[in-house]
């Protein structure tokens, strides 16, 4: 047997369950928003997704947005966060539960993440509290609840704002209580990869009728809800998400548990099907998640086990072989170009200094995870066991033949002397 890689056949062929999944439900839910001819965000589907959503995570209150970047700074600018403020960030996480800080002109400060939830690590964030700090934001990292117990306690005995970036995690739960409803707010995202989608779209979540006040108000052009549709009592803009999303995401929503429950199985067998292996791991949840939706799943690459092979060759060979992995970030944020740039400006116009020098930041247990990372997303686990036992073959096989991968590569250099 050959590597695909090395032009030999793959395991799989077929592709794994197609994303999004739709049937009739989100056809007729789109048709009936076209035959409204009330297609923006005042159609009565907005309503009816937020409460939907509200109920779902046991809040009182839910806004819908354009998408989750506009629902995590909405939801910063409600709970006071601006110019200057300092807002704790884990560094392992897509740009936006950063970046979002940065547009109230805030700064982000890192803390490294714990290594088996990849989630911001409790004691990191709170060694990271200056007298600038204004807020923290725990991102439920690939669908895995941050620990919820911990951030309430650094919260409240710090007099900061709790903000729960849970773009990953529709529907999650840590002690059986749903994310969204810990901190001061929650938000999520409806993009096209997302657990439920419509393309685009965002939530907020929040326990407090003034913050959904606010995010519904800045939402919508400062208005009033209730108010008159020229009376617009604060800054706003149009950040509304459209009838035909919240029709879709109406649809999408009665589907989320079952795709839930499916996921949950099948990552449970892959779970124990991957103990036979030394060298890809995945660690397992944190008892008290008492409800992963599992929106990615992160596996840690050792490659003494994988003849030495890097992870980024044994990513291609597997994806030679059918199966759709992925490298994890590329590195975590804080050595990204944006934020030395940003918080550079950010100096021209207050007396802020940074707390933290982005240039010279080593977080060991994020760069670790971007270097040794491979990701499966959600939606290789909406199959049946046989998917499962496709990725554990094409991984037996790199095992058995990585020493090939080798030997081809000085082949090639040979030839290229
Ligand atoms: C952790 C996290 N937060 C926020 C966002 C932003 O969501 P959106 O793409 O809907 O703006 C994403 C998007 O992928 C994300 O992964």
């Amino acid at each position: 047997m050959t590597l695909a890689l090395l032009s030999g056949s793959p395991v799989r062929t077929r592709p794994f369950s197609p994303w999004p999944d739709y049937d009739r439900a989100e056809e007729e839910a789109l048709l009936s928003v076209l035959h409204s001819r009330e297609w923006g965000g005042y159609h009565p589907a907005v309503l009816e997704l937020e409460r939907a959503f509200a109920e779902m995570h046991q809040v009182p209150h839910a806004v819908a947005c354009a998408n989750g970047t506009i629902a995590l700074e909405v939801a910063l600018r409600a709970a006071g966060i601006g110019l200057g403020d300092e807002v704790i960030v884990p560094p392992f996480t897509f740009v936006a539960s950063a970046s979002a800080v940065l547009l109230c002109q805030a700064v982000p400060v890192f803390a490294d993440i714990d290594p088996a939830t990849l989630n911001l690590s409790p004691a990191a964030a709170e060694a990271a509290i200056t007298p600038r700090t204004r807020a923290i934001i725990a991102v439920h990292f690939g669908g895995h609840p941050a620990d919820m117990t911990a951030f309430h306690d650094i919260a409240q005995r710090h007099d900061l704002k709790l903000i729960e970036d849970a773009a990953h995690a529709h529907g999650a739960r840590w002690l059986d209580k749903p994310v969204g409803g810990w901190g001061d707010a929650g938000t999520f995202s409806f993009q096209g990869f997302k657990l439920m989608t419509a393309g685009e779209g965002g939530m907020i979540v929040t326990r407090s009728a003034e913050i959904a006040a606010y995010c519904w108000s800045y939402c919508n052009q400062g208005r009033r809800r209730g108010g008159g549709w020229f009376e617009h009592v604060r800054l706003g803009t149009n950040y509304r998400i459209t009838g035909f999303q919240a029709a879709v995401l109406g649809a999408q929503l009665i589907k989320l548990s079952r795709h839930t429950e499916t996921r949950a199985a099948n990552v449970a067998y892959f779970r124990k099907r991957l103990h036979e292996f030394s060298g890809l791991a995945s660690a397992a949840d944190d008892p008290r998640a008492s409800h992963n939706p599992h929106y990615l799943l992160t596996l840690r690459y050792h490659p003494e086990h994988f003849e030495g092979i890097s992870r980024d060759r044994a990513v291609e060979a597997l994806q030679a072989e059918g199966i759709p992995v992925k490298r994890t970030y590329p590195y975590p944020l804080y050595r990204n170009p944006l934020f030395r740039k940003e918080s550079g400006l950010l100096a021209r116009y207050t007396d802020w200094r940074p707390s933290q020098d982005y240039a010279t930041l080593n977080l060991p247990e994020s760069e670790r995870v971007c270097r040794d990372g491979i990701w499966l997303n959600h939606q290789v686990f909406l199959g049946d066991e046989k998917d499962v036992d496709d990725i554990i073959l094409a991984v037996e096989k790199l095992q058995r033949h990585a020493g090939s991968l080798h030997a081809a590569k000085g082949a090639a250099l040979m030839e290229s002397k």
